[in-house]
C-alpha cells in the first residue's frame, strides 16, 4: 500500500489559524466521531488517516494514509441562525473558494455538499449536529493523492489534487490553514447571512445548475432540470409539467441524467 511518510508540521498550522485546538492524531476512527465525543467549541481534529471514516447517507469514506485531508471542526452559535439548513451549502462554498485561491479550476459544488472537479469526485462534506443547541461537526474530507489501489474501493470516478496542481504548488499545512480560515470567516458570518447574495455565489460553484437530473422518490422516479436552491437549501427542479418542485437533500439522492457515468 502507498502510504505518505510526511506527516503534516501542526505547530505550523496551529500558529496561523486565528482560533481553536488542534488534535492531531496519526490514525484514528474519524475526526468527526472524535469530535462528537470529545470536542469542545473551536476545536479542530485531523488525522493522516481514518479507520471508519464517515460519509452522508451511513456511507464509508475511504480514508488512506496518502496524505489526504481528513479535517472536522467543532462549532458553537450561541443562537441556531435563522439560515441554518443552509450550513452545508455555506461550508461547499468556503472550500470551493480555498481551491479558487490556490490555483485550481473547473471545480465545483454538487449539491447538497460534493467537491467535484469536473466528474470526479475531490471531496466530501459531513455535517452533524448533536442537539438543537447549536453545536454542529463539520468534517472535510478532500483528496490529495488518491491511487488506483484505493480508489477502486469507491463506486464513483475520485480524483485528489495533486493530479491537477503543479507540484509542490501549495502543501497541505497550507491548504488546511487556509480552508481553517475561511470556514472561521463564514460561519462568524453565518448569522448575518443574506440569502439573495449567498445565492449567487453558490450559482458560481453549482455544478447542478440547468443540468437534467433524475432520482427517486418514495419510490417513483424523477426527472427534470435544475433550476433553483430555496431558503432552507432545498433544490429546485423543474419537472416535465413546468412546475418547480422542491426536494430535501435528506429525501433524495441526485444522479446527473445527461452522463454515461452517473454522478453522486
Ligand atoms: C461525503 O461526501 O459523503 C462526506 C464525506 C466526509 C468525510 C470527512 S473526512 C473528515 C470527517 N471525518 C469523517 O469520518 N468524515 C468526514
Amino acid at each position: 500500500m502507498q502510504t505518505t511518510k510526511i506527516l503534516l508540521n501542526i505547530e505550523k498550522i496551529q500558529k496561523e489559524i486565528p482560533f481553536g485546538l488542534v488534535n492531531y492524531f496519526q490514525a484514528i476512527d474519524s475526526t468527526n466521531s472524535w469530535l462528537v465525543e470529545n470536542g469542545k467549541c473551536g476545536d479542530i481534529c485531523i488525522s493522516e488517516m481514518q479507520n471508519k471514516g464517515r460519509g452522508r447517507r451511513g456511507n464509508k469514506w475511504v480514508s488512506p494514509k496518502t496524505g489526504n485531508i481528513y479535517l472536522s471542526l467543532c462549532w458553537c452559535f450561541q443562537e441556531i441562525p435563522k439560515h441554518w439548513t443552509l450550513l452545508g451549502l455555506v461550508v461547499g462554498v468556503a472550500i470551493a473558494e480555498v481551491l479558487a485561491e490556490i490555483g485550481l479550476k473547473n471545480h465545483g459544488i454538487k449539491w447538497p455538499n460534493d467537491v467535484f472537479w469536473k466528474d470526479n469526485k475531490l471531496g466530501g462534506i459531513l455535517i452533524e449536529t448533536l442537539d438543537q443547541s447549536g453545536v454542529v461537526i463539520i468534517g472535510i474530507g478532500l483528496n490529495k493523492m488518491m491511487s488506483p489501489e484505493h480508489s477502486e474501493k469507491i463506486d464513483q470516478k475520485v480524483i485528489g489534487l495533486d493530479e491537477l496542481l503543479p507540484k509542490g504548488k501549495i502543501s497541505r499545512e497550507e491548504l488546511i490553514t487556509k480552508l481553517i480560515i475561511k470556514l472561521h470567516q463564514h460561519l462568524t458570518s453565518f448569522k448575518t447571512l443574506q440569502f439573495d447574495k449567498f445565492i449567487s455565489s453558490w450559482k458560481t460553484w453549482d455544478i447542478l445548475l440547468d443540468e437534467t437530473v433524475s432520482f427517486k422518490q418514495y419510490g417513483e422516479e424523477i426527472t427534470g432540470k435544475v433550476v433553483d436552491i430555496d431558503q432552507y437549501g432545498r433544490l429546485g427542479v423543474q419537472i416535465k409539467t413546468g412546475a418547480i418542485n422542491y426536494f430535501s437533500s435528506a429525501e433524495i439522492k441526485i444522479r446527473r441524467s445527461d452522463h454515461a457515468n452517473t454522478i453522486g
